[in-house]
């Protein structure tokens, strides 16, 4: 397994461009499978979670071909209705292709996805919903067998709680259903917008987007189709966070910065200083404080930043507290980071960190992937040399990471063990 290896403690300077939003690119694949005309999308960010996705369409019998940063896909003959268990155990996002097969080949095949380091992760929401939708789903043998004879039928759906993927799988359910869908307490993060713009630019009808009441109106066919995802929001704030633990001047650019406001509100009520501009946000050297944080669906604070957030605040003056309210396990990184001189302790679902404790560095190892993330930006002021491991959990979200982070001055070398 691969290790990171990261000299600290050192300032960053320059620039570093956010790329393409995983957790976007993710469904937006899955619904290629709506259409049968090619879809051209730009700058898919090289993840091992993307590569996955990709794989999964081309054994459905998507063609997928590659010309500079533009990858064309045809799921104009799709061979199978099935997503395999070993695609599927290695990728919980694979569910996303459930609702897309469903509605176009009016059954699906879908390996149940295991749980995660994170939680249990199950998806209740998803298979009620599309039964509400005129869905008969099976459980049979570890997979969801759904059949929909003369296609679904739009229905008002209302989430129990606004899931990201529950929202995702529903709204490209609904894109061939008979009549209308309207699906209540939908989530509402940016990338649940992006996949909605895809959609419509495809030939869909879909309306409330970025409210909490999505309407899909049923269409026949889509047409051909360019399409570009966000920046990474998430991405975007780790490197926002790197930059003030560090005390630097650093420009995080090519992303929307509104898709942070409530993150940046926070930072700021903390004091942080920033340069915010159309598509960059720029840290400035500052004195940070202790902040208390809830996680809560958008738009309030990303249970996705919540490791990051906690590494930072070991460098805040004062006691932080976070509430982790989304997922059940997600404080994996407090043990590791405690090992590099942190001051964390957990009761229950909430940490409280004393911060302005220096950080010393040593061997640690990555559980998942923001935990691997919160793990490099506390070497990042660690003094010496700290050699992260298992960093194949940092590939699936974090694109060139060591080369954009070498390429801010800090030394970082990757090392196979
Ligand atoms: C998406 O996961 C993201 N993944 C996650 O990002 C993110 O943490 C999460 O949304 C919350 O923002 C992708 O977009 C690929 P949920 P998802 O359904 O869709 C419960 C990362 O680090 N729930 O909103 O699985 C569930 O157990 C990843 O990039 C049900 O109970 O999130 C969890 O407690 C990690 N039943 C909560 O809802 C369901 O049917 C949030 O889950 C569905 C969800």
């Amino acid at each position: 397994m691969d290790k990171l290896i990261i000299e600290g403690p050192v300032k960053l300077n320059g620039e570093v461009e956010i790329s393409r939003a995983k957790n976007a690119y993710l469904p937006i694949l899955a619904a290629v499978l709506l259409n049968d005309k090619p879809i051209h999308l730009k700058n898919l960010p090289e993840l091992r979670d993307i590569k996955t996705m990709i794989k999964l369409l081309s054994n459905l019998g998507v063609e997928v071909t590659t010309n500079g940063n533009v990858t064309t896909f045809n799921a104009k003959n799709l061979n199978s209705h099935e997503a395999t268990y070993d695609l599927v155990k290695t990728m919980r996002a694979s569910i996303f292709t459930l609702g897309p097969l469903l509605t176009r080949l009016k059954k699906a095949k879908v390996s149940l996805p295991g749980g995660c380091a994170i939680g249990t992760r199950p998806i209740d929401l998803h298979l009620s919903n599309l039964e509400k939708l005129g869905a008969k789903i099976n459980l049979e043998a570890g997979y969801v067998e759904a059949t929909c004879e003369g296609g679904l039928e739009g229905n008002i759906l209302a989430l129990a709680f606004p899931s990201v993927g529950a929202t995702e799988n529903l709204m490209m359910a609904a894109v061939f259903a008979n009549g209308k869908t309207i699906i209540e307490n939908a989530a509402k993060e940016p990338e649940i917008d992006d996949l909605a713009n895809f959609l419509n630019a495809m030939g869909a009808k879909i309306t409330g987007i970025g409210t909490s009441s999505i309407i899909v109106e049923g269409v026949d066919e889509l047409h051909e189709v360019e399409y570009e995802a966000i920046g990474d929001r998430i991405e975007a704030a780790t490197y926002i966070m790197a930059g003030l633990m560090t005390q630097s001047e650093l420009k995080v650019s090519k992303f929307n910065p509104h898709h942070l406001d409530f993150v940046i509100e926070i930072l700021k009520d903390m004091g942080a200083k920033f340069e915010v501009g159309e598509d960059y946000v720029k840290t400035l050297p500052c004195e940070l404080t202790a902040a208390k944080i809830d996680t809560a669906p958008f738009p309030g604070f990303p249970t996705d930043a919540q490791a990051q957030m906690i590494a930072l605040m070991t460098q805040a003056k004062g006691v932080s507290i976070v509430a982790e309210h989304i997922f059940e396990n997600r404080f994996m990184h407090v043990p590791e980071l405690n090992r590099l001189g942190a001051k964390i302790s957990l009761q229950g679902n909430t940490a409280v960190i004393e911060g302005g404790t220096p950080l010393k560095a040593a061997p640690v190892m990555c559980t998942d992937l923001r935990a691997s993330a919160a793990l490099v930006l506390a070497a990042l002021c660690a003094e010496g040399k700290t050699t992260i491991d298992r960093v194949y959990h940092l590939e699936r979200g974090y694109e060139k990471l060591a080369e954009k982070l070498s390429k801010l001055d800090v030394k970082i070398e990757k090392v196979n063990s």
